[in-house]
């Protein structure tokens, strides 16, 4: 993290990195959340690349990350007092502040939105590589539309190949995407969207703005306009998730129901493709989970991506009482999103 020093090596792929990046092409990043697929935001060729790469839809828009506040301020219309705020305490680090954009950032990084997510990033790989490339990179999370992301440069290179270049920096330490809140101004006061959950919890910047005395609200975003990436599914693994809230239920149970289910399952639910289970369901494996939020976030996609590896028919997460708290609330977004069923 923050304190690890870049080799040799990583600084020569680093320096390549920005070569191509330079180039108009795209390269796989490490960062403290999850690993990105990097574009210049000055090259539209780079940018069409990252949703062609990703077979991702237009509307859903990237973030673009940056080295500095003053580099994000550069990009915003109202970076106002609670952004200050907000990027002081939190950034570097696993949170993107949503805020009306300058005619810099292209519709096609915002999918047409006057707003633009903001992001700097705490990986120093990830801040190696900025500097290097000297300008500010968008980079959505580097897995294929509607799938699990990475948290490795493994990971990436097994979803895109070869031909992607990626840096070999360390395993992410978040484990899961930055918290996204949008930020606009009222008058005096700030009305505040979380627009995903993640590290970055509603609480530590509750505890920041009333410590700051700042006059503020939170606001639900519904709306499709204003939050564009909140699809039902995402995040799936190549084998059937299975989310299962009654603990009580043994596994041959589990396995009934999910047979008596198969058939009313959807193929796919906004453009995203439902993953099912064959009808002859035998092998059926449990996700197992740390109990500890952070390191269960930090382990969340490795672990789906290693059940799956061991070929079951469905990988099953049971939910209990433990699971609670602001932390897992950003872990079972994730995991209800990715899951393909869920059993009362
Ligand atoms: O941790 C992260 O945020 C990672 C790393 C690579 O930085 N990136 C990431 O990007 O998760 P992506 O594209 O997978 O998710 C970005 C989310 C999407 O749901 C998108 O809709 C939302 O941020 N977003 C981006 N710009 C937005 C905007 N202007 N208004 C509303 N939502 C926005
Ligand atoms: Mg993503």
């Amino acid at each position: 993290m923050s304190t690890e020093k870049i080799s040799s090596d990583i600084q020569g792929q680093i320096t390549r990195a920005a070569e191509l990046l330079a180039a108009g092409d795209v390269v796989g990043m490490p960062t403290e959340t999850v690993y990105g697929l990097a574009a210049r935001i000055d090259s539209e060729e780079a940018l069409k690349k990252v949703f062609a790469v990703k077979e991702r839809p237009f509307f859903d828009p990237l973030i673009v990350h940056v080295n500095s506040i003053e580099a994000a301020k550069k990009y915003s219309k109202d970076w106002n007092e609670c952004c200050q705020l907000l990027a002081e305490r939190f950034w570097p680090g696993p949170l993107t502040l949503v805020v009306p954009k300058t005619s810099e950032i292209s519709d096609l990084i915002t999918s047409g939105l006057p707003s633009v997510g903001l992001r700097w990033p705490k990986h120093p790989v990830a801040q190696a590589l900025l500097e290097a490339a000297g300008a500010p990179l968008a980079a959505p999370s580097a897995n294929k539309f509607g799938r699990t992301s990475p948290t490795t440069a493994a990971h990436v290179r097994r979803e895109f190949g070869d031909s992607l270049f990626v840096i070999e920096g360390s395993a992410s330490d978040i484990g899961i995407e930055s918290s996204v809140v949008g930020v606009k101004q009222n008058g005096s006061s700030f009305e505040l969207s979380m627009l995903r959950k993640g590290a970055v919890l509603q609480s530590d910047i509750d505890q920041l703005l009333k410590e700051k005395n700042i006059s503020y609200q939170w606001v639900e975003v519904t709306g499709k306009s204003e939050a564009p990436g909140r699809m039902k599914h995402h995040y799936m693994p190549s084998v059937p998730l299975v989310i299962c809230k009654n603990p009580r239920l043994t596994m041959a149970e589990i396995s009934q129901k999910l047979k008596e289910r198969l058939a009313s399952m959807p193929d796919e639910v906004e453009g995203v493709k439902i993953i099912k289970p064959k009808s002859d369901l035998t092998k059926l494996l449990i996700l197992n989970l740390s109990s500890k939020p952070e390191q269960a976030a930090r382990e969340l996609y490795a672990q789906l991506r290693s059940v799956s590896d061991r070929k079951p028919d469905a990988m099953c997460f049971i939910q209990s009482s433990a699971h609670t708290g602001e932390m897992w609330e950003s872990i079972l977004d994730r995991l209800y999103k990715a899951a393909s069923l869920i059993l009362d």
